[in-house]
C-alpha cells in the first residue's frame, strides 16, 4: 500500500477546531490531504468560510500532510512495485498493454459511439472482482455513469460466462450517476469516502466528457472547460495514486472531422485529457463485429494495434 496520508486528524491543522472540522468533514474533506490539494475558494464556498481563512487551513494541512517535495527515482521504483494489472479479457489487448491495465494511471478509451467504449468498461468491471490468478484486482468497482448506460443484465452475462455468480459480482460494483459535470466531479469525492470502507482498485468514468461538452459550449468557454476538466483528471491521479488504482476514463469522439472537433482522432477535452492520461487507447470498429485497439501516446510502451470481439459473453480475441 501506498503511504501518502498522514497519521494526523483534522484536529491536528493549526486553527481548526472541532466545529470547523465537523464543517470540513460534512463537505467531504476527511483528510489532510484532501484538503492540501484543495482550493481556496472551492473549500470556502463547501464550507461557508471566508477565503482568508479557508487559505490558512489549506497551508497548515499542506505542513500537517507532510506532502514533501520530490521524491528520489529509487522511492518512484518502490511505489512502482505496487502497480497489479488487470486484463481486458482479450490476450492480444492485453499483449498490447504489456499484460493489462495499469493500476496508479488513468486509461482513456477513446471512439466514435459503438466503438464498444462501454461495453470495455462493463467487462473490466467484472474482470477487476476476479481473483489475482485470474488477471483480476479482488476488488470492487466504482462507476460514474454520466450517460445512463450501466446495464446489469449485461455484467451478469459477462460474470455467468466466466464462471462467477452474478449476484455476488454485481453486489461489488458501486454505481452513481452523475447529472451534470459539477455532480461529476463531487461524485470523486464520495468514491474516495467509500474506497475507505471497500477496497477499491478499479474506478471508471463513462462518459469523462459528455457533460462538459453538452455544458461549456462555444469557443469562448473552451478555456474554463479545460481548467474544470484538468482539475478533475487531477482528482482521478489522486485517487489512483492513493488506492494503488486503475481509473478508466471513456470519451467520444466524432466518426468524421468536423468543423468544430476536427479531426477524428482528436477527442474532445484535447490535449488536457491527452496529458493527463496516462494510457490512451483509440477504439474503433473492424469488420464482421471486430474492433480495433489503438495504443497512442504511451510513457513507456510501443504504439500498435490489437483486434478483439464485443459477444455476449463479453470481450474476447
Ligand atoms: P457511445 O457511448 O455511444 O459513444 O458508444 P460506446 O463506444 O460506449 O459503444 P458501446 O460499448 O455501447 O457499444 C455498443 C456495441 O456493442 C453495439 O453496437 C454492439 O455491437 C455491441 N454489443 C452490445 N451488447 C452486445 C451483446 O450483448 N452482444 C453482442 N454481440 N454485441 C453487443
Ligand atoms: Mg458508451
Amino acid at each position: 500500500m501506498i503511504t501518502m496520508v498522514a497519521e494526523k486528524t483534522l484536529e491536528d491543522i493549526p486553527g481548526v477546531g472541532p466545529a470547523i472540522a465537523e464543517k470540513l468533514r460534512e463537505a467531504g474533506y476527511n483528510d489532510l490531504l484532501s484538503i492540501a490539494v484543495a482550493s481556496p475558494g472551492d473549500l470556502a464556498d463547501k464550507c461557508e468560510i471566508g477565503e482568508k481563512k479557508a487559505m490558512d487551513i489549506i497551508e497548515g494541512a499542506k505542513l500537517c500532510a507532510d506532502i514533501g517535495g520530490f521524491e528520489t527515482g529509487e522511492d518512484i521504483m518502490e511505489r512502482r512495485k505496487e502497480i497489479v494489472k488487470l486484463t481486458t479479457g482479450s490476450k492480444a489487448f492485453d499483449e498490447l498493454l504489456a499484460g493489462g491495465l495499469e493500476s496508479q494511471s488513468i486509461v482513456e478509451l477513446f471512439g466514435e459511439f459503438g466503438s464498444s467504449k462501454t461495453q470495455l468498461c462493463f467487462q473490466l468491471a467484472v474482470n477487476a472482482t476476479l481473483p489475482e490468478d485470474r488477471g483480476g484486482l479482488d476488488s470492487d468497482v466504482i462507476i460514474i455513469d454520466s450517460e445512463n448506460t450501466f446495464r446489469p443484465e449485461r455484467i451478469c452475462q459477462m460474470a455467468e460466462y466466466l464462471g462467477v455468480d452474478p449476484t455476488e459480482t454485481l453486489k461489488r460494483i458501486h454505481v452513481a450517476r452523475a447529472f451534470n459535470s459539477q455532480h461529476q466531479i463531487l461524485l470523486v469525492d464520495k468514491a474516495m469516502e467509500l474506497a475507505q470502507q471497500y477496497k477499491v482498485k478499479l474506478m471508471i468514468v463513462d462518459s469523462l466528457t459528455s457533460h462538459f461538452r453538452a455544458e461549456y459550449v462555444g469557443r469562448g468557454t473552451l478555456a474554463e472547460r479545460q481548467q474544470v476538466l484538468n482539475r478533475h483528471m487531477h482528482d482521478l491521479l489522486n485517487f489512483a495514486t492513493l488506492n494503488n488504482a486503475v481509473i478508466v476514463v471513456t470519451n467520444q469522439v466524432a466518426a468524421k472531422p468536423d468543423a468544430f472537433f476536427g479531426d477524428p482522432t482528436r477527442p474532445i477535452g484535447g490535449h488536457i485529457v491527452g496529458h493527463t492520461a496516462t494510457f490512451r487507447i483509440y477504439l474503433r470498429k473492424g469488420k464482421a463485429g471486430k474492433r480495433v485497439a489503438r495504443l497512442i501516446d504511451s510513457p513507456n510502451l510501443p504504439e500498435g494495434e490489437a483486434v478483439f470481439m464485443v459477444t455476449e459473453d463479453g470481450i474476447k480475441d
